[in-house]
């Protein structure tokens, strides 16, 4: 037998009373273990049948009341087919699969899908429950570099603490930061020379930002001195406004009409432009459109727009003109808002982030970029609106190639327009390039 005896059968005959010791041990741990899963209410045996034999062995231990209660507890709502003896429940009757769950996630019951996040740190310690003090219900995102801390710490002073913060940082220098005291408390994104549009892309989903009514995207040279971002969302929900900006100063370099501040009301959503340029009223550059350097979105309104956000389209050109496709009416949910206004103060710093390439300072390769992603832009959104008015089996008239025409002009338009506000800094290069798209478009533009 030698001194692993024990273990053989025949130490259960040899040592009776140790082996019922061990016959009660288990019974009581398998009760002990029923008390226990009684305790978790979620207690899962969807994919774990067992055995009939088993019922009945519990009902013989524990028998009236106490069985019943503690099998209700232990399997929830399987407990009617459990309990039901008339159908056998099959593996496959318990499968899970809900059509309605998001996509990808069909298998799990839908009380346990957590489909959308968002920026509120938590402790590593602690009730889950008493993690987050305070929910900001708005979120403001800048894309910075070092060199504009002063104006951004000015700019975020504005947003008061129902605001999440989060910066994109596009020069990789995160902890210099931490000189302010918001820092600490702020969301940091580093990811080196990137711009606006690509962040939103990726750090901006829908789902990780439900949390939040508004989302500002903004950038970093914007001079806030006659702005609150509490009063600003005041005004925005006042008027119904699904997409808007500050009004901008209008001493300021050129810009659209639409965009100005007016002194004489808190919000406009439709101007006049120069003659000819607007071939509606109701649409861009006269209305329904606000531009991309200081947008302001709804939860709703950016859920689409994040959609039209091209991957490969970084610089957002373009977009201005086409965020009125998510909101309808357009003319009547974008606008400006007149009483909160701010001042772009165009410092091409991101610009700066590019390479220089043949003798040419890098900003210029960038602004080429920057041109040629919005006529790709452009070119997607018409192909992409054909494609789908043909699978409808609807033609357009011809009336598709005006409009494409008069897309064509406000497109020159709109870079032209870009580049006056460059004027100060770029004046030689303006002068070219106006002089190339009058010889190409012969148009005239001012
Ligand atoms: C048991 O199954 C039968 C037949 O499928 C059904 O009519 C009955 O309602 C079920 N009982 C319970 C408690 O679910
Ligand atoms: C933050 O939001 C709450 C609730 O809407 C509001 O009462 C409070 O005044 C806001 N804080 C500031 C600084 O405006």
């Amino acid at each position: 037998m030698g001194k692993y005896a024990p273990h053989s059968p025949s130490a259960f005959m040899r040592k009776p009373n140790e082996s019922m010791r061990l016959i009660i041990t288990i019974v009581i741990g398998i009760v002990a273990g029923f008390f226990i899963g009684n305790s978790f209410h979620t207690v899962s045996i969807t994919k774990v049948l067992l055995p009939s034999g088993i019922f009945s062995f519990i009902e013989d231990r524990n028998t009236g009341q106490a069985t019943e209660a503690l099998l209700n507890h232990a399997f929830g709502s399987e407990k009617n087919q459990i309990v039901n003896h008339s159908k056998v429940l099959t593996a496959e009757d318990l499968k899970i699969y809900v059509p309605t769950n998001p996509k990808g996630a069909e298998r799990l019951p839908p009380g346990i899908i957590a489909a959308e996040s968002d920026f509120y740190p938590r402790r590593l310690w602690g009730d889950p429950s008493e993690d987050v003090p305070s929910r900001p219900k708005y979120l403001v995102t800048f894309t910075v570099g070092y060199e504009q801390k002063a104006n951004i710490n000015a700019a975020v002073k504005k947003f008061s603490e129902n605001f999440t913060i989060l910066l994109f940082h596009y020069d990789g220098r995160v902890s210099e930061w931490d000189e302010f005291e918001w820092s600490k408390r702020a969301i940091h994104v580093s990811v080196r020379k990137q711009a606006k549009w690509w962040y939103a892309k990726r750090f901006l989903h829908p789902d990780i930002v439900a949390s939040y009514e508004y989302i500002f995207i903004w950038d970093e040279d914007l001079g806030v001195e006659h702005f609150n971002a509490e009063e600003y969302i005041k005004l925005v929900k006042k008027h119904g406004l699904q997409i808007s900006q500050p009004g901008l100063e209008p001493n300021r370099g050129l810009t659209w009409q639409m965009t100005k501040r007016r002194g004489d009301r808190e919000v406009h959503k439709i101007t006049e432009e120069r003659p000819g340029w607007c071939s509606d009223p109701h649409l861009p550059p006269c209305a329904a459109f606000v531009e991309i350097m200081a947008t302001v979105f709804s939860r709703d309104a950016w859920r689409c727009v994040w959609h039209m956000i091209q991957n490969d389209l970084v610089h957002g050109w373009g977009l201005d003109f086409a965020l009125r496709k998510c909101v309808e009416p357009a003319h009547e949910k974008i606008g400006v808002v007149d009483a909160q206004w701010i001042v772009h103060q165009v410092v091409p710093s991101l610009g700066n982030q590019g390479k220089a390439e043949n003798g040419r300072p890098a900003w210029q390769g960038v602004r080429q970029r920057c041109r040629r992603e919005w006529g790709i832009f452009q070119t997607r959104m018409s192909e992409a609106e054909k494609a789908y008015y043909k699978e409808k089996g609807i033609t357009l008239p011809n009336k598709d190639r005006v409009a494409d025409q008069i897309d064509l002009a406000l497109g020159v338009g709109t870079v032209a327009i870009k580049l006056q506000v460059e004027i100060s800094v770029f004046t030689k290069q303006l002068s070219l390039f106006l002089e190339k798209a009058k010889k190409t478009f012969n148009l005239l533009f001012i």
